[in-house]
């Protein structure tokens, strides 16, 4: 099979979140089993260009992107450069504008520099097709992510399928209905082609998708409607977006017969390769469950580094987030101060806009505390060192798609403490149930009492039974969350969407 990503984040080097590690770990496993893979992503001014392996320039082209001005579209083509690499091996094409023409995708980060974010990705989406098209590439599978690449099954079913990209099925991955793509109707232009297009998705399905402004077009809703397949992260999430809450917007999209027969849950994998201990080059000393060792040689190093108590008694309880309502900001906040209590240490790293409160306890109440760090700031590097030091990983999400960092936890020997919500209820099974698959410590109410009830049998166990905390650590760190055993779910989708 030929499958062709398209994607606004990828691990290592383009990553904000989970969407980035699932992109590369997905990719580099159908590579492994022989596929050819190729992912296309926006060429951000802010990649460092020394991690991309063989960079060259590939081609030039004038991308159509239209405008609409007192009521009338005028389409112009935006000069676009693509590029070719390797990002950790996987084969990538990078597009951007000239910037002598326009500045989308300019700035020091990802998400949140000066450009318009959605012109941004809606121009990408159109510029992917056209350099599918132009390149004379004829993918079997063309898979797109998240919002900001949902325009593209809309896109090709309207203007590429006849134009040389026939062989092509396009599915979607949704990792997050929290963000679905708002987009007025003139917005659509961007892409080149009219909005009137999409609008007509709306009236077909005889109802407006973002209720509270009948002007606005739900990009995601279009993903779905047009796309062969649809996925989202675990099985789980996907019945809570069928029959719970979770769809918000998208919910009467989702209940509709033909959409329900397309759309199925798929449990993300973590890269085992980019997630291995034993040969972490970010920790001072490897470890692996045939010889754990090392990883009491990694707490000491992090309890020092970040001037805390070093004891190998006290337990590390860590969380490693973006900060945004969604992972229980009240809940990670109560555990810092319940963690205390409770004699152990708590590790925060987390970026995001909902930092605010952890900024000031870090520079007020908590400063030089031999108990706690607040690391207000993203770092790569730092995630790993703190995975392979902590004894416990906390994850307390509201709503969780799949989560990712429960399972990087599983596979670096600490004990996730979750709610348990979407992936999270398919990954960490509570100890207290007993059976096979027991791994972790689950809660299931949003408030901190239910919290306590996980976090303080946690902290207890860690205390009380060293042996079979130890004995659970090394069998998790075994057990397989690897994309290996998760792609072949995706492999059988692309077969049958290629046998179409
Ligand atoms: P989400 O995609 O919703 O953020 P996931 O659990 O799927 O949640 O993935 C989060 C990924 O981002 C993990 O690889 C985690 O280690 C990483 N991550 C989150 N916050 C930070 C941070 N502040 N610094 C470094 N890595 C982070
Ligand atoms: C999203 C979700 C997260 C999921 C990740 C990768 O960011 O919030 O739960 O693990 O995507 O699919």
């Amino acid at each position: 099979l030929h499958v062709v990503h398209m994607t606004a984040e990828m691990a290592p080097i383009a990553k904000v979140g989970g969407l980035g590690d699932v992109v590369t770990g997905l990719a580099r496993a159908c590579l492994l089993r022989g596929h050819t893979v190729e992912v296309m992503l926006p060429f951000y001014e802010c990649l460092p260009k020394d991690q991309l392996e063989g960079l060259q320039h590939d081609c030039e082209f004038d991308c159509p992107k239209g405008r609409v001005t007192d009521g009338q579209m005028r389409t112009e083509g935006l000069r676009t450069l693509a590029f070719r690499a390797k990002i950790d091996g996987v084969p990538v094409v990078l597009l951007r504008p000239d910037w002598g023409a326009g500045n989308l995708f300019r700035g020091s980060r990802i998400y949140g520099g000066s450009y318009n974010e959605l012109e941004a990705y809606l121009y990408f989406s159109r510029a992917c097709l056209e350099y599918l098209s132009a390149s004379g590439r004829k993918p079997d599978i063309i898979h797109v992510h998240e919002w900001q690449l949902s325009a593209v099954p809309m896109l090709y079913w309207d203007s590429f399928h006849a134009a040389g990209l026939s062989k092509a099925r396009v599915m979607l991955t949704i990792h997050n209905m929290d963000n679905s793509g708002e987009c007025r109707q003139e917005e659509f232009a961007h892409t080149g082609l009219p909005g009137e297009l999409f609008a007509s998705v709306d009236k077909a399905l005889d109802e407006r998708t973002v209720g509270h402004n009948p002007e606005r077009l739900c990009l995601m809703k279009g993903g779905i409607v047009y796309s062969n397949a649809v996925t989202t992260v675990s099985p789980t999430y996907a019945r809570e977006a069928l029959d719970g809450g979770a769809a918000g917007w998208l919910r009467s999209t989702l209940a509709r017969p033909e959409v329900r027969a397309k759309f199925q849950g798929v449990l993300n994998g973590i890269d085992t390769a980019l997630w291995d201990p034993a040969v972490d080059h970010f920790l001072p000393a490897p470890y692996s469950a045939a010889d754990p060792s090392g990883k009491a040689l990694c707490k000491r190093y992090l309890q020092k580094g970040l001037g805390l108590e070093v004891d190998a008694c006290k337990p590390v309880v860590a969380c490693v987030t973006r900060l945004v309502p969604q992972k229980g900001i009240h809940l990670i906040r109560h555990a810092v101060y319940r963690t205390l209590e409770l004699g152990g240490q708590f590790v925060l790293l987390g970026s995001g806009h909902a930092d605010g409160d952890f900024r000031r306890m870090a520079s007020e109440e908590f400063r030089g505390s031999p108990a706690t760090a607040l690391l207000v700031m993203y770092s790569e590097a730092a995630a790993h060192l703190i995975y392979a030091a902590a004894d416990v990983v906390l994850v307390p999400s509201l709503f969780e798609p799949c989560g990712l960092t429960q399972l990087i936890a599983l596979r670096y020997g600490a004990l996730p403490v979750v709610r348990a919500t979407g992936g999270l209820a398919d990954t960490v099974h509570d100890v207290a149930k007993g059976g096979e698959d027991a791994n972790g410590y689950t809660f299931t109410g949003v408030d901190e009492g239910s919290l306590n009830s996980a976090l303080d049998r946690a902290l207890t166990a860690f205390r009380e039974q060293p042996q079979w905390w130890a004995d659970l650590t090394q069998r998790n760190m075994l057990v397989d969350c690897s994309w290996e055993r998760a792609a072949g779910a995706y492999v059988d989708i692309y077969n049958r969407l290629a046998a179409l």
